[in-house]
């Protein structure tokens, strides 16, 4: 595949409408408790308050119930979760705290939260750290002049991998169609990873995302990958 790396421009925070005070207080008062610091990606396990059995990191969050019902099922991992879109952090922190306890209510001692791109992250990160990557409904680019902004994508396989340990799993989900068969394409032709064919259903463990939820009221087929960086 004859392709141009993606750019390294970063997405940053992104904003959609105005935030409501509520959220502003998340924003200034909440996330600053869950949050991942620049300074600890070269050590993350430390930045749990207790060090986990096993490291997890989640790209694009959205609404946060996937990363949410993760955790909560599994204790012994921590999961780094990361999200660019304010909104969407807004909404996992409003699930985690109630209005009135943005400052003081308890939070999960396994999740952290990065608020920026997961490519910052994944490359500042130690190598083989990551016991799997959950990468569910990213942005499909569908045009094929926007295919250097998906993240499966050769140039970013490397920087994927590297962060793996070997026999990790990287799982990744679409319901696009471009998308599909870009995947298919993108890892036919790496050995990185062991690619086995998708899963038409959602595979036990892998608890449902508001973008799922979509995609099959909307009569899309969902494809769930279940990818093995190889050793
Ligand atoms: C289509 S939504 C899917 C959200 C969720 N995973 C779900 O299935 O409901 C994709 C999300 O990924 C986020 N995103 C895209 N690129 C990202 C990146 N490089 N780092 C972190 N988040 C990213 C977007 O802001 C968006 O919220």
């Amino acid at each position: 595949m004859a392709l141009k790396p993606p750019p390294e421009r970063l997405y940053g925070r992104a904003r959609g409408h105005k935030l409501r005070p509520r959220q502003e207080r998340l924003l200034q008062v909440t996330l600053p408790r869950l949050q991942l610091r620049s300074e600890q990606a070269a050590d993350p396990l430390a930045a749990f308050p207790a060090r986990p059995a096993a490291l997890w990191l989640e790209v694009g969050f959205g609404g946060g119930e996937h990363a949410l019902a993760q955790i909560a099922a599994h204790p012994a991992s921590g999961l780094i979760a990361c999200e660019v879109f304010e909104n969407g952090i807004c909404s996992l922190l409003s699930r985690l705290v109630p209005e009135g306890g943005e400052a003081t209510a308890p939070l999960p001692p396994n999740l952290l939260l990065w608020p920026d791109d997961a490519r910052v992250l994944l490359r500042a990160m130690p190598e083989q750290c990551l016991d799997r990557l959950f990468l569910l409904f990213p942005d499909p680019w569908p045009k094929a002049r926007h295919a250097k902004r998906r993240f499966v994508h050769p140039a970013l396989l490397p920087v994927v991998a590297r962060a793996l340990k070997p026999g990790a799993e990287w799982r990744v989900a679409s319901d696009d169609p471009t998308y599909q068969a870009w995947v298919v394409e993108v890892m036919a032709n790496q050995d990185l990873f062991d690619a086995p064919p998708p899963a038409t259903e959602s595979p036990p463990g892998w608890p449902p995302t508001r973008y799922e939820a979509k995609a099959l009221q909307e009569g899309r087929q969902p494809h769930y990958w279940s990818f093995i960086r190889r050793g």
